[in-house]
């Protein structure tokens, strides 16, 4: 396991330097900092690295996009917990963004990482691969911005079924960029758009996004707020439409290795480069923070 988590450091370090070098205010500077760095898991830019290496490139090359994944993840949790959305007050073990700094330096930061996301790609990926990781990044924004409406204001069509409805809503909120995670990295290996390698990461990525926000809705009704680093207990109360809510605890965990099983399978038979990426599935599926 620990190899899945050795680029992180790595990982940290670019962020950084790209958040030191940026010509921008210092009190937003400082904000981004906060955001961006203070805690969290790293697992989309850990996804980028891992896709990029099983796909035959260095993992050094997938730094850029997997900074411009980071960079709107922050920008989409930053967003999530303002008072008009989740009004939550604790993320990563602190203070939310706008308890820390005010809700318009909230508001502006969100702004200024979505744009630094396509920056960063822009200035540091060769033109013909940075129009390809731009346009990645740009639907899984979408599709995440999307599943932030669902999940707020509504919008899912009303024939669906229940867990139609929801699936849909995960994979656009929390799905869709893990999956530009996973294309990104493969892209910055060097694997074709309908080369098998990136179908098979695609599929892969498409399973274990959905996972991860049935485990995220399970771990709010299963764990305390000191070991998530984040309000537990409280989507049922605050109204949210959620999958443990819907089926129960026991049948999420049978739904969370369902999906596990079919994104390594989707990966098994492209070798033994992506064992990594089954590790990871394994502990996404186990996760408890
Ligand atoms: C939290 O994502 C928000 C969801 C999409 C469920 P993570 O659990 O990856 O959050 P960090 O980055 O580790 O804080
Ligand atoms: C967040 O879903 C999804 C995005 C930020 C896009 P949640 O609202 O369930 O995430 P947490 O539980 O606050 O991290
Ligand atoms: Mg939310
Ligand atoms: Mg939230
Ligand atoms: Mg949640």
């Amino acid at each position: 396991m620990d190899a899945i988590f050795a680029p992180t450091p790595r990982i940290d370090q670019y962020l950084h330097e790209f958040v030191a070098g940026l010509s921008l205010p210092e009190n937003l500077r400082e904000a981004i900092r906060y955001s961006l760095l203070g805690g969290g898991k790293r697992l989309r830019p850990l996804l980028t690295w891992h896709c990029c290496e099983a796909s035959c490139g260095d993992g050094e090359r997938s730094l850029p996009a997997g900074a411009a994944v980071e960079l709107i993840h922050a920008f989409s949790l930053v967003h999530d917990d303002l008072p008009a959305m989740d009004d939550d007050d604790l993320r990563r073990g602190r203070p939310t963004l706008h308890i820390h700094a005010g809700e318009a330096m909230a508001i502006l930061t969100g702004d200024a990482m979505l744009s630094l996301g396509f920056h960063v790609l822009a200035d540091r990926t060769e033109p013909s691969l940075a129009i390809r990781l731009c346009k990645e990044l740009a639907v899984g924004t979408e599709q995440m911005i999307a599943g932030q409406v669902y999940d707020t204001l509504g919008g899912l069509p009303a024939e669906m079924s229940e867990v139609d409805r929801l699936r849909m809503m995960h994979m656009n909120k929390t799905g869709a960029l893990i999956r530009a995670a996973c294309r990104m990295g493969a892209a910055c290996g060097g694997a074709d758009d309908r080369s098998a390698i990136m179908q098979g990461i695609t599929t892969y990525a498409e399973a274990i996004g959905l996972m991860f926000q049935i485990v995220d809705d399970v771990i709010d009704v299963t764990q305390t707020t000191e070991r998530a680093g984040k309000r537990t207990n409280k989507d049922a109360s605050a109204g949210k439409r959620t999958f443990a809510a819907a089926l129960g605890v026991d049948q999420c965990r049978r739904l969370i290795a369902e999906l596990e099983s079919r994104a390594i399978g989707a990966i098994w038979p492209l070798g033994s480069s992506l064992l990594r990426l089954r590790d990871i599935a394994t502990m996404l599926a186990s996760r408890s923070v």
